[in-house]
């Protein structure tokens, strides 16, 4: 062997282990106030789960969640405002194969005080769980009337984690308020490429050891309007996106405050491209600047 082959031969095994298992590690984020690792890519189920009795459509939601599973997926978000999602996430959920991965997050949303705890308990009904990872109060709505009754589920058992959560750039205001008052345990809000405006109120939720969960990263599906069939940069690789999915959702996960992002989808090949952005590497903060630029110009 030459002594530029051995050279290279002896790179190739230095770097290849490391490499291998930096491309094959899934993301996981610490929960802030536990320490509790949760996988950073979790879904949503607005719309998407809000299905009926109808066989086909039904199958398709079992494939999505099975694929989600498979690919290491955990958190998994529904509320009583998204239809049929909570029920059919109870009958689903025992078809698939999840033991020990299922991080189960719901909302209550009502504006009666007193609704909230007979909802909170249908939510975990329909589920067919004797507990959620994470109760949160949807949209900011009666929060100071839920609070309480929110609280209470926490201290006897009912679900582990708390929070509040709002969307489309909503009520920020409000949210540094709610923040500032209780001990929550997670703030959801939306964040992507179309509307940064959450930045100040995340990197706040930091700060204060409160996990920041993302919703709409796909700003409802728009981006990938937005980009059309524009393909990747180049560069794109670098960071290990194989799509614009990818692309979108290494962004969000790579800001510092983020905890987990919850793309929803009714497409098994959906769920397969964006789950692949549970591996590593992501892209540090010049290639975020980078990114953007590259979103901004389309
Ligand atoms: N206030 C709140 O608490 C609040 C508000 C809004 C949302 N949320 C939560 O956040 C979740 C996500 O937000 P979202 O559902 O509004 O929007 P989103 O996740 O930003 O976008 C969903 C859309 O993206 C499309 N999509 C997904 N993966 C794709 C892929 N790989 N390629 C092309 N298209 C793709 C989906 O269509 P296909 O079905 O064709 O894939 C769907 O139309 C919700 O489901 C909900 O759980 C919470």
């Amino acid at each position: 062997m030459d002594r530029r082959r051995f050279v290279r031969a002896l790179a190739a095994t230095a770097v290849l282990p490391s490499r291998a298992k930096a491309q094959s590690a899934p993301l996981t984020r610490a929960i802030p106030k536990s320490g509790e690792r949760i996988p950073a890519i979790g879904m949503g189920t607005w719309l998407t789960f809000d299905v009926g009795d109808n066989a086909a459509e039904r199958a398709l939601r079992r494939d999505v969640l099975q694929r989600f599973f498979a690919a290491g997926g955990g958190v998994i978000d529904s509320s009583p405002m998204y239809g049929r999602a909570e029920r059919l996430l109870g009958d689903l959920l025992p078809q698939v194969e999840h033991a020990g991965k299922l991080f189960a997050a719901t909302k209550v949303w009502t504006a009666f005080e007193r609704v909230g705890p007979t909802q909170m308990a249908e939510s975990l009904r329909l589920w067919k769980l004797a507990r959620f990872d994470l109760m949160q109060i949807h949209n900011l709505l009666a929060w100071r009337g839920h609070v309480k009754a929110v609280r209470a589920g926490k201290d006897e058992g009912r679900w582990r984690y708390i929070g509040v959560t709002t969307s489309h750039g909503a009520r920020h205001d409000e949210m540094a308020v709610a923040l500032k008052s209780e001990p929550w345990d997670f703030m959801q809000i939306t964040y992507n490429f179309a509307d940064t405006s959450a930045e100040p109120l995340m990197n706040f939720a930091a700060e204060r050891g409160i996990g920041v969960i993302i919703n709409r990263p796909f700003d409802g599906g728009r981006l990938f309007n937005r980009v059309g069939a524009r393909k990747l940069p180049p560069w794109a690789a670098e960071i290990g996106c194989e799509n614009w999915a990818q692309f979108f959702l290494k962004w969000i996960v790579s800001h510092p405050a983020v905890t987990c992002a919850i793309p929803a989808t009714t497409n098994p090949a959906h769920m397969e491209e964006n789950m692949g952005a549970r591996l590593a590497p992501l892209p540090d903060h010049a290639m975020r600047r980078r990114m953007q630029a590259a979103i901004s110009s389309s």
